[in-house]
């Protein structure tokens, strides 16, 4: 790869600490980005690999003050649970910091302080929701109410979650602190703000003309934004978890958490290397690519770089290679509403299989448009394509050979056309997978590893080494020997994609393999790291560990990567079916999670709908309420009226006679109920006949705004016939 760059500094979004990391994470951001460091990596580039936990924000002291417990307690269990899920799936980043460190509060603090003292911010005061009751300004999200979109009365100050609308705290209807449930008041605040319209310009000549190479959303997303005209960003919040606003006068106010998370790219690069730091934000043959998700498009291609712009001393990202958005069977994947699949949970459910979720990740990630994740297609995948196609490949070939010859790589005795012909169509895959990487179609060099496998399957399907070896062994050992050299290759192009299964496939091929320098241990000399099949993924530093064959990238589609009598180990599965069993357990999983959330739903719009009041009626006189001559009464006996469902029929003592009322409250109460019971009623109703049955005056009711009824009684039994006035 000629390029004016001499290393690449990759950073993947820093996952918020206020939950696990999902599936939609995890294909939007994580996987591509593994993939394509491990890919450069082999290539013999000198990668830099950035993540952490993103710590502030005011969605973790939401959590924080709902559970009880302090904000750094939820980072912490959340930074953890992410930190292990990463390693987990084999995405092993050079450091996994994180924004609480002490490192960064420096750093992002020194950041502000800059621009600060170089009058790169202008402050503008402006009326925020204030919270009497807790005296603290409120944060959009500390403010809910009734969404204007829909009517959703949970929609917070930013956004709605259940039409998706982008909302300000202006436009919610009803506004309640989400602190003290009072209604809050604007109060006047002060605020530093990063004039990003002053950073137009640039923008638009960096981005729309420099760039047109970036991706087409994220391309789009730019342009939209320039052309919807810049305004300037708040860069700090009144808050009190974050880093603090480091000018004096700046109490109770934090930096924006979208301030200081980006810096947290920095901070951690500086915690992982802290004497040569500078060279991978500062140099300009540093090549900068940011992983992430759509929706942090604009802090990263406008907001960051703008902040970078007015530093001055670092250089600004190459490519952003942004992915759009994956659903889950069909809905949008929401942490707060646990519509998700966990990477944990993954881990835990389908142990061993890392690589069946990187692959489906993969295979089916987002992006040039949002995906549907489903359990279906998932174990599909599986079945039909790692079992069916590279396991059921390599199986057949390593199972032969160890039939055959003893498990020993065999001579190419009877070599035909067919052999050099396949082995030739190799070397395209690779180009083609080596294109779409660099352009950053992971999905589309998958397909070509794949098709790698899809050559050797259909090789070994028309030669029939197993009819072959009754009659000729010399051609059966060139058939074998053809499909080895497949395998071999398959060690190499699965490297990046599916890591586990590479490595099992080196331990059945008994090689190494280079997959290039890390920088795990820190200053010094990055480590060299030759993967050795049996122990996994072990470093070895500078050797290949008594490995006699070490493959790396250039050997992909050589035909000679195994010689005769190398002898192959033991032939494991790479892959194994994914029963029924275990998907209908995730899918019931999820309906469980969809059905209590559609009942809490339900729940709540019930109570929504029975709090409602009717409005008011129009005025009357005392001689028309005088008019109506409303008593207590007892019920002496309640039937059900014959063919009806709403209708009781009640005998009633009045005090003044016994009479019958029919009334339309059988949905509420039973005969039984009604027997015994003192009501109210309204006595000199004109008589009607409802059902046949003349019904002489009227129950007192009382009707919730979901229609549902109640009648009326005195606090104490009083007289039958009592007046009610
Ligand atoms: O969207 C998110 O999950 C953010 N926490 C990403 C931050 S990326 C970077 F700027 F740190
Ligand atoms: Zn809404």
């Amino acid at each position: 790869m000629e390029s004016k760059f001499k290393r690449t500094l990759v950073t993947c979004a820093l996952p918020y600490a206020n939950g696990p990391v999902h599936i939609g994470h995890l294909a939007g951001v994580y996987v591509p980005a593994d993939i394509y460091v491990r890919y450069l990596r082999m290539r013999g580039e000198d990668v830099l690999y950035i993540c952490g936990s993103d710590e502030h924000g005011v969605p973790i002291t939401i959590k924080a003050k709902k559970e009880g417990v302090t904000p750094q307690d939820i980072v912490d269990r959340y930074h953890r649970i992410i930190k292990d899920a990463f390693t987990g799936l084999g995405i092993n980043f050079d450091i996994y910091s994180r924004t609480s460190s002490d490192v960064h509060e420096r750093n992002a603090s020194a950041f502000f302080r800059r621009l600060y003292d170089e009058g790169k911010f202008i402050t503008k005061e402006s009326e925020q929701y204030y919270d009497t009751e807790a005296k603290t300004f409120l944060a959009d999200r500390y403010i809910t109410g009734t969404c204007p979109k829909c009517g959703n009365p949970g929609a917070y100050g930013d956004q709605c979650e259940k039409c998706g609308s982008t909302l300000s705290p202006e436009e919610l209807i009803d506004p309640k602190s989400a602190l003290s449930g009072s209604a809050p008041i604007k109060k006047k605040t002060t605020h530093w703000y990063l004039p990003l319209d002053k950073y137009e310009p640039w923008l638009r000549e960096w981005i729309l003309e420099s760039h047109k190479e970036w991706k087409t959303n994220v391309y789009g997303q730019c342009k939209s934004w320039l052309d919807g005209g810049l305004q300037p960003r708040a860069v700090s919040r009144d808050l009190d978890w974050g880093v603090p606003v480091p000018v004096e006068g700046a109490e109770g106010k934090v930096l924006y958490v979208w301030f200081d998370a980006p810096i947290g790219y920095i901070s951690n690069t500086q915690e992982l290397l802290p004497q040569s730091w500078e060279k991978w934000w500062k140099s300009e043959d540093t090549r900068l690519v940011h992983f992430i998700g759509k929706d942090n498009i604009v802090f990263h291609c406008i907001v960051f770089p703008s902040m970078l712009k007015a530093d001055g001393g670092y250089i600004l990202p190459d490519n952003v290679p942004a992915n759009e958005f994956l659903n889950l069977e069909g809905d949008k994947i929401s942490t707060s509403r646990g519509w998700a699949v966990w990477a944990h949970e993954y881990l835990r459910d389908f142990p061993g299989q890392q690589d069946v979720l990187r692959y489906v990740l993969c295979a089916n990630a987002p992006e040039t448009k949002d995906n549907d994740f489903t359990w279906k297609d998932f174990q599909q995948r599986n079945n039909s394509e790692l079992v069916a196609v590279l396991g059921n490949f390599v199986n057949r070939a390593v199972v032969l050979t160890g039939k055959y010859f003893g498990g020993l790589v065999p001579e190419d005795l009877g070599s035909e056309a067919i052999d050099a012909e396949t082995l030739a169509q190799i070397l395209p895959c690779r180009k083609a997978l080596e294109q779409y990487m660099e352009t950053f179609h992971f999905r589309e060099a998958l397909k070509e590893a794949m098709n790698i496998a899809r050559i050797g399957n259909k090789y070994i399907s028309d030669t029939e080494p197993w009819k072959v070896a009754k009659t000729d062994m010399n051609r059966t050992a060139s058939i074998l020997r053809t499909c080895l050299q497949i395998c071999a290759d398959l060690a190499i192009a699965f490297e990046p994609f599916l890591p586990f299964t590479a490595e099992k496939l080196r331990g059945i091929l008994r090689v190494g393999i280079n997959a290039g320098k890390d920088h795990r241990s820190g200053e010094g000399a990055p480590t060299v790291n030759f993967y050795a099949p049996s122990e996994a993924c072990a470093l070895h530093t500078g050797e290949a560990a008594s490995q006699d064959i070490v493959l790396g990238w250039d050997d992909l589609g050589r035909s000679d990567l195994l010689p005769a009598g190398h002898a192959l180990g033991e032939p494991v599965l790479l892959f194994s079916k994914i029963e029924d069993a275990p998907i209908q357990a995730q899918i019931d999983k999820l309906a469980a999670i969809k059905a209590a959330r559609q009942a809490a739903e339900a729940a709540k719009a019930a109570e929504e709908a029975a709090r409602k009041v009717e409005p008011a009626k129009d005025e009357i006189s005392f001689d028309d309420f005088a008019r109506m001559d409303i008593r207590t009464a007892t019920v002496l006996a309640a039937e059900r009226v014959p063919k009806t469902d709403k209708l009781l029929k009640l005998t009633i003592d009045t005090g003044l006679d016994t009479r019958t009322i029919v009334s339309g409250i059988a949905e509420y109460y039973s005969p039984e109920d009604m027997v015994g019971k003192q009501i109210c009623i309204l006595a000199n109703l004109a008589p009607r006949a409802i059902r046949g049955i003349v019904s002489q005056g009227m129950i007192l009711m009382a009707k919730q705004g979901d229609g549902k009824m109640r009648f009326i009684t005195p606090a104490e039994v009083v007289a039958n016939g009592a007046v009610i006035s």
